[in-house]
């Protein structure tokens, strides 16, 4: 398979690299590092991407971020930020991506724990990891009426963000690096469709 991994030099990102990379053809993009790079934020700079990338068999993205503080801090632009980068980033590649998918394509976001397990100052990441998995769920049959799937895989803390996260999370018990993966490898190469895919 053809895949773009966008966040692929990333935490995450990096192990589904090193899986898949044998045996499939990977682009990876990132924001300043990457075989391409793009800015998830800017819906032209994804539209860029996906013209020099030309169709793909599957799309996963890695990335989006959004600001953690303590509720009564948090402001407007907070949640604005989180919109911006990891909701709309990768919405919007979703939504571009319908125009470069080859038959039977499929794409693969991330959404997170904190959608139904929360913490303290996580107040946007719970928003936003929800709209997330409510895009997929929103979008799964539309996509199916063109051939396409798409998922979201949702991990808990991951082993390798554990060292320096473990205090936002206490209690949490870190996601493997094997079974992140795998959630990533379930998308693609199972058949499932509109889920979201729990590694916790
Ligand atoms: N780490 C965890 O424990 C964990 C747990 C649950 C969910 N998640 C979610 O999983 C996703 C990935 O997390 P991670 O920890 O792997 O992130 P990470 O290590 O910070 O990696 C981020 C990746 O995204 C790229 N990137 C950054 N800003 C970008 C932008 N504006 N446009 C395009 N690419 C951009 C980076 O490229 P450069 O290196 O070139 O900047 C890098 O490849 C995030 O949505 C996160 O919320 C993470």
């Amino acid at each position: 398979m053809k895949i773009l991994l966008v966040g692929g030099t990333g935490t995450i990102g990096s192990r589904i690299t090193d899986r898949l990379s044998d045996d499939h053809d990977l682009v990876i993009a990132g924001h300043s590092s990457g075989d391409i790079q793009t800015d998830i934020t800017d819906p032209e700079s994804i539209k860029t991407l996906f013209e020099e990338v030309g169709a793909v068999d599957a799309v996963v993205v890695t990335t989006g971020s959004a600001p953690m503080k303590p509720i009564d801090q948090l402001t407007n632009d907070d949640f604005l930020e989180g919109v911006q980068s990891k909701m709309m980033g990768q919405i919007n590649v979703a939504l571009t991506a319908l125009d470069y998918l080859n038959d039977n394509g499929s794409v693969t976001l991330t959404s997170g724990i904190l959608s139904h397990d929360p913490i303290p100052q996580g107040t946007v990441l719970s928003a936003i990891n929800n709209a997330v998995n409510g895009f997929v769920i929103g979008a799964y049959g539309e996509f199916l009426e063109k051939g396409f799937r798409i998922n979201v895989v949702s991990p808990a803390l991951v082993e390798d963000s554990a060292e320096a996260l473990a205090d936002y999370f206490p209690g949490h018990t870190p996601a493997t690096m094997s079974d992140v993966v795998d959630g990533y490898v379930k998308s693609l190469q199972t058949k499932i469709t509109g889920q979201i895919i729990d590694i916790d």
